[in-house]
């Protein structure tokens, strides 16, 4: 793409951390807290990625992995999804093997990280102690002079999201995150199902360009062209533009995550690609 043709496009978050420390909880109180603002009531279900708007009115966009092994997966299948880590220690736990796990891979992948200090509700929780342990590690917070963001909050009484969501987007505006949203769509896919009913349920990440409903897709080693697209509020949408969390119905198959989506002229073409990568 020309640099001209480049646009300002949304951060894509993944949470990290260690078993219970309460990633999910962070991701449902981000998604509910946004989904309760939003006009469309929908139904709340399982989705493996999704966008909210921030109190400051910019969008980002979680991607919610089952945890680091999906993260290490994609990357291994060279799927580069990520462009903001968010590591979440539970304020009254310690840093634990899979926070290190999870530093060292966002670490490795050039990621930039904001620290969550969770269940900063709970009495036993002390965040300083966090802090130190990960200055053991040479993440260093902002407020101990280091470089690394961090914030206190709670996923159960929403305590300090907002300020974790301005924190991240200060991540992201060092980024400058920019596609092209004005070319034929490539992304990664996230996760996919087969529903009973709709058919195989592709949850796609649209990273440049932009998907429209008829577009003729290949995805790993299948294609199938776009007959519906919604967000993960179940509400119909006809484009999705770079950065956009999308559920696709119309493939002929469930492609794994980390398998790269892209748009093609025809469908001959994504057949007869489709069909080559099957006999591999
Ligand atoms: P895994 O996916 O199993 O690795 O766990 P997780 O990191 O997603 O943690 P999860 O969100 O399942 O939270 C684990 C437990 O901690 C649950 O019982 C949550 O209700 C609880 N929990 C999470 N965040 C908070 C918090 O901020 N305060 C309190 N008091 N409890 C929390
Ligand atoms: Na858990
Ligand atoms: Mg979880």
């Amino acid at each position: 793409d020309d640099e001209a043709d480049l646009q300002p496009r949304a951060p894509i978050v993944t949470i990290m951390g260690h078993v219970d420390h309460g990633k999910t909880s962070l991701l449902d109180y981000i998604r509910s807290a946004t989904v309760a603002k939003g006009e469309a009531g929908g139904i709340t279900q399982h989705i493996g990625a999704y966008d909210v708007m921030t109190k400051s009115d910019k969008r980002v966009t979680f991607l919610d992995t089952p945890g680091h092994e999906a993260f290490t997966a994609m990357r291994a299948r060279g799927a580069k999804v990520t462009d903001i880590a968010i590591i979440v220690v539970a304020a009254d736990d310690s840093v634990m093997p899979q926070t290190r796990e999870a530093i060292n891979h966002a670490q490795a992948a050039g990621v930039p990280i904001v620290i969550a200090l969770n269940k900063i509700d709970k009495p036993g929780a002390n965040p300083d102690k966090v802090r130190e342990e990960l200055s053991v590690m040479n993440i260093l917070v902002e407020e101990w002079g280091g470089k690394y963001q961090s914030q206190e909050v709670s996923a159960k009484t929403g305590a300090g999201i907002d300020d974790l969501l301005e924190k991240v987007l200060l991540e992201a505006e060092l980024l400058e995150l920019k596609a092209n949203p004005d070319r034929k769509a490539v992304g990664t896919v996230i996760e996919a199902s087969l529903d009973k009913g709709r058919g195989y349920v592709t949850t796609i990440l649209v990273q440049t360009g932009t998907m429209e409903v008829g577009d003729i897709v290949l995805a790993g080693p299948h294609f199938g062209r776009v007959k519906a697209m919604t967000d993960h509020r179940g509400k119909k949408m006809k484009k999705a533009g770079p950065a956009t969390p999308v559920q696709v119905l119309g493939l002929t198959g469930a492609p794994q995550a980390g398998d790269k989506i892209q748009v093609m002229e025809t469908e001959r073409e994504a057949r007869e690609l489709a069909t080559q990568r099957q006999q591999l």
